[in-house]
């Protein structure tokens, strides 16, 4: 049984989502919310608005973060934005490993492992999502395919490095279908996750973030935050309303 963590992390993610009056609008709202004393709030927002975030966040309790970022210090890399880039603009936080990144972009985890290096060489804290398809969820093969990802993720990196990353578990069924992944299911997951990394580093077990994502809402964020293991929330679809976000980061503590 692991001990209660300290808090919870409610993360945001935008996707590509919003346009820049819409963004400034929110932003400006999240700005003022309150939110539960040693919780952590972070926002990742498609990296054009970080100037914006840097403007209206740069008071507030609100860290914000990037959904993508390339391992190279600089270079001839078209298109990309590197480390430096976002960390220039505030970022502290940026996402690694997102479903959408892996299938739609074909990010493989050769790639994901040196964007987690060059992060924590940054001092900038990776998000590492994993999660399996539907597939390997009714095959029951899903904690196999869960252990692959973080194995290779995470090569070559050291406890020290690997207790600052936070780890996300977003199953590819639940995220974007209203599909949410039954409490029980949350759990036992989560603690596999969490048993796993310590089984690659001992003893880390206490010390790792895991949220959950996929389909979280208003009307299951108590539940779901509450499930044993679940440090927190990684929320697409349902983050890019105020009224809706603003209830998931004052979940009910039960
Ligand atoms: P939804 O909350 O829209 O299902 O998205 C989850 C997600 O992918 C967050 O990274």
């Amino acid at each position: 049984m692991v001990k209660k963590l300290r808090n919870k992390i409610l993360a945001a993610n935008w996707k590509m989502n919003l346009n820049r009056l819409e963004a400034f609008s929110l932003l400006q709202k999240i700005s003022n919310m309150t939110i539960r004393e040693n919780d952590k709030e972070i926002v990742f927002v498609p990296s054009v608005f970080l100037p914006m975030c840097e403007e209206v966040l740069t008071n507030s309790c609100v860290f914000y973060g990037a959904q993508n970022v390339y391992f190279e210090e600089k270079g001839a890399f078209t298109g990309e934005l590197s480390i430096t880039h976002i960390s220039d603009f505030g970022a502290r936080y940026a996402l690694v490993g997102h479903s959408e990144r892996r299938n739609i972009f074909g990010e493989n985890s050769e790639l994901l492992n040196k964007k987690l290096k060059g992060l924590l060489s940054h001092n900038i804290t990776p998000v590492l999502c994993i999660g399996e398809p539907l597939k390997e969820r009714e095959n029951k093969t899903y904690e196999a395919f869960l252990y692959k990802q973080l194995k290779e993720a995470m090569v070559g990196i050291c406890a020290e490095d690997a207790k600052k990353i936070i780890y996300a578990y977003e199953p590819i069924w639940a995220i974007g279908t209203g599909k949410t992944a039954r409490p029980g299911d949350i759990k036992t997951t989560l603690e596999f996750i969490r048993n796993t990394l310590n089984y690659m580093y001992e003893g880390i077990k206490e010390e790792v973030y895991i949220l959950y994502g996929g389909s979280v809402k208003k009307d299951n964020i108590d539940e779901i935050i509450n499930t044993n293991h679940c440090d927190g929330v990684l929320v697409g679809g349902a983050a890019l309303d105020f009224d809706s976000w603003n209830r998931i980061v004052n979940y009910e503590v039960k």
